[in-house]
């Protein structure tokens, strides 16, 4: 057998030394043709390979370079070097991979994260990004407990699909017809999609939502969590085209009733990561603070990263209405100084991130769960309220990010729902499967939607989205 290792965090976990192990990574840097600190993923801390002289011949000197890859076997034991408790007395060490040390990017020293994302492939093997993967991991692994220990059930949804759950026409399409210009065609010009590999128009997946409510209405309690597409050319530290969303579905739960599991779902991932990844945030609050040095002293956070997630675990989000939020947008005094980019003047219009961050980090200083919005800003599928001016929409906003979910209670009601569909020119035919659900056997029911990422972002502090997924993809990129 191969693979008789121990993995670093375990051997750096223990108090015990003088027993004999078997260790295998890449090398980050090599000292004095002695010390190697190889680190094998399992752990941001490296570890200390001693190769006392006279053990190697200079040729495998020469191999244990940056970036290398090596297995090592030796003795447990206690370290005189700083930093570390325990270190591995080599007896032996095998090159597995070797790095070339005059072409291998990844050099030991600071890189910038511009630089890192354009070697996405190589970045994994940084501090930083072993740390965001690690703790991107936790969270991923954190949502299927929290769902599975309240008996949801866990529901794949199509990545391609015929519909548009959002309404926004921001799909990207799928097709096996040529594109240049020989696609079957209609006797009126347009493409003939009949021909196509489906038989039909189909596109990715905007959001589960849909197909999720079918499986509400059966289970009770799911949730999805998959990729997502949007075609949308936003060039933000906060969007990207293919993200991964969690969308629960509840049915018999209301506006407040999804909101309250909304709160306790984010909180619960956040405490997961806290107690899983303690070092990996360690890190990351550190480095945080250091690039926070960089600004002047009034733009800096009042709470370190950790701090700021103990702070959210540990306080209620703050609840109000849309109509509330325009009352405090409007009278502040960074829209009456004309602060905003886009001024809030009445009642009605979508709020921008700046106004978002504004309410949360400025007003409230904590997460903000906005509800009841209006209606024609918000889509098709959301719960009309009684004022007839509104529906039972919910937005989180997060410190530093804005909205991390959207929701809403559903509307259940089918001749409520196609009156919307229709006035939102929303093609009932296409949906008609859909509509069944409010055939037979409708009921209350709401979900909503947490952007991985963005929660992943919020987490680890990292400011741009690109750098809490492994091979991001935005407009004109999709390198790897
Ligand atoms: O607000 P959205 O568009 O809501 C939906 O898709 C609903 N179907 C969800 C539901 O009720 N089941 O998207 C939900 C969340 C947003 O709050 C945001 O966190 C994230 O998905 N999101 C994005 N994340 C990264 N890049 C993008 N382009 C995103 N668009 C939305
Ligand atoms: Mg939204």
């Amino acid at each position: 057998m191969f693979n008789q290792r121990i993995k670093i965090k375990e051997l750096l976990s223990g108090e015990k030394t003088d027993y004999t192990v078997t260790v295998m990574g890449w090398v980050r840097s090599f000292r004095n043709n002695q010390f190697i600190a190889l680190n094998d993923g399992s752990t941001q801390h490296n570890l200390q390979v001693v190769a006392e002289l006279g053990l190697l011949n200079d040729e495998t000197l020469k191999r244990i370079t940056t970036g290398a890859c090596i297995k090592a076997t030796g003795n447990v034991v206690a370290s005189l070097g700083k930093g570390q408790k325990l270190e591995l007395k080599a007896t032996e060490v095998t090159i597995l991979g070797d790095s070339d040390a005059e072409k291998f990017p990844l050099q030991p020293k600071k890189h910038s994260l511009e630089f890192l994302r354009e070697i996405a492939h190589l970045r994994f093997r940084t501090n930083t990004f072993g740390a965001v993967f690690r703790i991107r991991h936790s969270l991923a692994f954190a949502v299927h407990q929290f769902f599975n220990e309240r008996g949801f059930v866990y529901i794949n949804t199509p990545i391609i699909t015929g519909s548009d759950a959002e309404g926004a026409g921001e799909m990207f399409r799928v097709t096996t017809l040529p594109l240049d210009g020989k696609a079957p065609k209609n006797k009126d010009g347009s493409i003939n999609f009949k021909e196509d590999f489906f038989g039909r128009e189909t596109n990715l997946t905007v959001s589960g939502q849909l197909e999720g409510e079918m499986a509400a209405m059966a289970f009770a309690d799911i949730y999805t969590f998959g990729p997502t597409f949007r075609a949308e050319n936003s060039n933000t530290t906060r969007h990207l085209a293919e993200f991964w969303m969690i969308e629960p579905e509840m049915a018999f739960y209301d506006l407040e009733d999804n909101a309250n599991l909304a709160e306790a779902f984010i909180k619960y991932i956040i405490r997961y990561a806290m107690e899983h990844n303690p070092e990996d945030l360690q890190f990351l609050s550190q480095r945080l603070e250091e690039e926070e040095k960089q600004k002047p002293q009034n733009e800096r956070s009042e709470l370190n990263l950790l701090q700021k997630l103990e702070f959210v675990v540990d306080n209620d989000f703050q609840r109000l209405t849309y109509t509330e939020a325009i009352d405090i947008l409007k009278d502040c005094n960074h829209n009456k100084k004309k602060k905003f980019q886009y001024l809030i003047d009445k009642w009605g219009v979508d709020l921008q991130s700046e106004h978002e961050r504004y309410l949360v980090e400025k007003h409230f200083k904590k997460p903000v769960i906005l509800t009841n919005y209006p209606k024609d800003i918000k889509a098709f599928y959301m719960r009309q309220n009684d004022d007839g001016n509104t529906v039972a929409a919910m937005d989180i906003l997060a410190p530093g990010i804005g909205e991390i979910v959207g929701g809403s209670q559903r509307e259940e009601r089918l001749d409520k729902l196609m009156n919307r569909m229709k006035e939102m020119n929303i093609p009932a035919e296409e949906l008609d499967w859909y509509l069944d659900s409010r055939r037979f056997g409708a009921c209350p029911h709401a979900g909503f939607g947490l952007g991985f990422e963005r929660m992943v972002q919020f987490v680890t502090g990292m400011t741009n989205i690109r750098d809490v997924i492994p091979f991001p993809r935005y407009p004109k990129s999709a390198a790897f």
